[in-house]
């Protein structure tokens, strides 16, 4: 089967006081159409910069990333790809709602500028309408200014300008992670039937499980900008094989088998070590392999992981009760 989205070997570097902070490096994964990843990671594992990438607001120094198995959109710039076809396809739900929105503009304006348009003349006006319907979003809060509007309010506009031009991606950045958890709730549910209702292929940016198992068929979990392990989330979370995975998933409510923490500090994503694993400052299997000898992404089926000690990891898992290991 073709994929929708297949990302290969994506790397963004920013200059930073004379180095390179390494944001992404070689990432890649395949998207069915109608399937959806969860992309997973702690706070400046890269997620944002994969999300922009994927919806070409940015470029990668490096990587492919070829849609409907034919067309390598990662070389077309950021700035050229506004104005091509495909721009349409994909399309980026911002992680600040209320950020992302222009407080010059009314809403209805905000909606309409998914279609690259402040116009609203009746044929536009007509779409905003229908798509505000689609998001929950009353026709009586078309007229008025963003900030004026709740925070989840707020997620509905920046989901209505995301849906306005009829993409077949739509990559959501934490959607919800500003809002209260009743809000929360009802924000995914919308986004769950929008992507029943239309089809939607998904790349859900998230640094929490739970959302991830209720909204995701699939899993990309990053540590400082690498991928670390991958595949189906049911298999992931039976049996998480890569140490990071392990702690996101033992730290995640609900799970019952044991505690598995990481001690230390993170590494520097500053001149990131291309020799080493960067967990290896804090993993509790970590030898003096995992410190010479960067592991690569290996599996078959789809389910890879970027561990030496992989096996030993999940069979860790069968411990006996508590199974703590520190
Ligand atoms: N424009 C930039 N210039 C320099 N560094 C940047 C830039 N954008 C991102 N970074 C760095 O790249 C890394 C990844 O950032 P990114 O925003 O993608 O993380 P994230 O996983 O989305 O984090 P969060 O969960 O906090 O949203 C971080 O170390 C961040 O400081
Ligand atoms: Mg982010």
């Amino acid at each position: 089967m073709t994929a929708l989205l297949e990302v290969v070997g994506l790397s963004r570097r920013f200059p930073v006081g004379g180095g390179a902070l390494h944001a992404l490096d070689d990432v890649g994964f395949r998207l069915h159409a109608g399937g959806s990843i969860g992309i997973i990671g702690e706070s400046g594992s890269g997620k944002s910069t994969l999300a922009t990438i994927l919806a070409r607001l940015d470029d990668p120094q490096e990587g492919g990333i070829v849609l409907d198995g034919s067309r390598d959109i990662a070389g077309v710039s950021a700035r050229a790809f506004g104005k091509d076809p495909a721009r349409r396809a994909i399309q980026l739900v911002f992680q600040t709602a209320g950020d992302a929105l222009n407080p010059a503009f009314t809403v209805a304006q905000n909606i309409a500028i998914g279609l690259g348009t402040l116009r609203l003349d009746a044929a536009t006006l007509e779409r905003v309408r229908k798509v505000a319907t689609e998001v929950d979003l009353g026709h009586d809060l078309l007229d008025r200014r963003p900030h004026q509007l709740s925070g989840g309010q707020q997620a509905r506009v920046g989901i209505a300008r995301a849906l306005i031009s009829k993409p077949r991606l739509l990559i959501l950045d934490e959607p919800t992670a500003a809002l209260d958890v009743s809000v929360q709730a009802t924000i995914l549910r919308l986004i769950d039937r929008l992507r029943r209702e239309r089809g939607l292929t998904l790349a859900f940016v998230s640094h929490d499980l739970e959302v991830v198992r209720l909204m995701c068929d699939s899993v990309l979990v990053l540590y400082l900008g690498r991928v670390v392990e991958i595949g189906a989330v049911a298999d992931i979370l039976a049996a998480p094989s890569h140490p990071y995975t392990r702690a996101l998933v033992a730290a995640s409510p609900g799970d019952g088998r044991g505690t598995f923490r990481l001690a230390g500090d993170t590494a520097s994503p500053i001149g990131a070590s291309r020799t080493q694993c960067l967990l290896s400052t804090r993993c509790p299997f970590a030898d003096e392999r995992c410190r010479s000898e960067r592991p690569a992404l290996h599996g078959k089926d789809g389910r890879l992981v970027a561990c030496h000690h992989a096996d030993a990891v999940a069979a860790s898992l069968d411990d006996a009760p508590g199974n703590a290991v520190r």
